[in-house]
């Protein structure tokens, strides 16, 4: 089993960005902590980080036929991103979007998600724990296809 996790733009500063938000864990730091769930379940898990929209794009077709499923933060181009959501759809790759913050407790800007309406699922609000759920929950999906 091979899943890719992919961080949209800002992620890379957590720890110092809106903690109140966001919270103090850095990405590496969570990022670790999914891969080593991985490594314990017998799973290989990539991650990639960019705050460019291409460069995503870039990193969703390069996952074709290489992955079993996508963990995705798209940050704040879940919200705005038709070209996400074309690189996901295009590639079918089986998706969980995921979010540190509740989005449907915030702005209204952020309670609309054009990546959602395909997603496996959608875990938002548990803060760095919304890694491990959305994991668990693509896992659980996986494993059932067998
Ligand atoms: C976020 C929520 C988005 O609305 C925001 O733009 C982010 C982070 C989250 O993880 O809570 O960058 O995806």
């Amino acid at each position: 089993m091979r899943l890719l996790l992919i961080n949209g733009p800002n992620l890379n500063l957590l720890g110092s960005r809106e903690p109140s938000i966001y919270g103090s864990e850095t990405l590496d730091a969570i990022e670790n902590r999914v891969k080593k769930k991985a490594e314990r379940e017998g799973v290989s898990l990539e991650s990639f980080q960019s705050n460019s929209e291409g460069a995503l794009v870039d990193r969703i077709h390069m996952a074709l036929g290489k992955v079993d499923g996508l963990l995705i933060n798209a940050g704040a181009y879940t919200h705005t991103s038709v070209a996400l959501r074309d690189a996901l759809l295009s590639t079918a790759i089986p998706y969980v979007e995921l979010h540190l913050s509740n989005t449907f407790a915030r702005e209204d800007f952020r309670q609309k998600s054009l990546l959602a309406d395909c997603a496996i699922g959608v875990v938002s609000g548990f803060g760095g724990m919304s890694y491990e759920l959305a994991f668990d929950g693509m896992m659980e999906y996986l494993q059932a296809l067998k």
